[in-house]
């Protein structure tokens, strides 16, 4: 390549763009380990106690027995380490306010004129009586913790690329 034919601000553009090449490569390669990732998911980051994959774990967070083929290693890294930057409407959880007693957190199944039947904290189906209620609202934040300061380098690559693998319930 001849040097010192760009104006900076090709040069700019040209760097920004050869960025994005490798932005796009790095979305769909992880250098993890699938099946060490597994291994973590039912271990040290305890996530079955929030999440589905097939058969197993809790219904209070989202279902991810198909979340590699919505979303890429880029985005599903960016959940585990800022779970609060992105929560997708559908995946906000309620709070319950009843008229006495104490609120109740959960994923919203139904409801109706009568009740509002959700999925609470200890993977529970609980109908909660519309006359008992003070008030419903849906939570801003999420209560996923961030994994940033729990899980090394290599754990979190091992992770994304479990969570990548998840195409869909595996053939028995
Ligand atoms: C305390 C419960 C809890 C734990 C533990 C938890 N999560 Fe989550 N997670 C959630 C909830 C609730 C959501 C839905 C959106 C939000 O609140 O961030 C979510 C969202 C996600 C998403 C985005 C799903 C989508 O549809 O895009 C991914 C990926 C994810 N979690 C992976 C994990 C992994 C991997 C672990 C373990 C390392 C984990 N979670 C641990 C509750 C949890």
């Amino acid at each position: 390549m001849p040097p010192g034919n760009f104006s900076p601000f090709q040069a700019k553009v040209i760097v920004a763009y050869v960025r994005s090449l490798a932005e796009v490569a790095r979305a769909d390669s992880t250098n993890g380990l699938a099946s060490r990732g597994e291994v973590l998911f039912d271990g040290k980051g305890d996530c079955l106690d929030c999440h589905r994959i097939g058969n197993s774990g809790s219904r209070l967070g989202p279902d991810l027995t198909d979340i590699g083929s919505v979303r890429t290693a880029a985005g599903l890294e960016r959940s585990i380490l800022e779970p609060e930057a992105e929560v997708l409407p559908q995946n906000r959880l309620i709070r319950v306010i009843p008229k006495s007693g104490q609120p109740i957190t959960g994923r919203l199944l139904n409801q109706d004129t009568f009740s509002v039947q959700l999925i609470d904290r200890d993977n529970k189906l609980l109908s909660v009586p519309r006359s008992g209620i003070k008030e419903v609202m849906f939570l801003e934040s999420s209560i996923m913790p961030s994994y940033r300061d729990k899980f090394n380098m290599q754990e979190l690559q091992d992770m994304v690329s479990y969570l990548v693998s998840l195409k869909g319930i595996k053939p028995q």
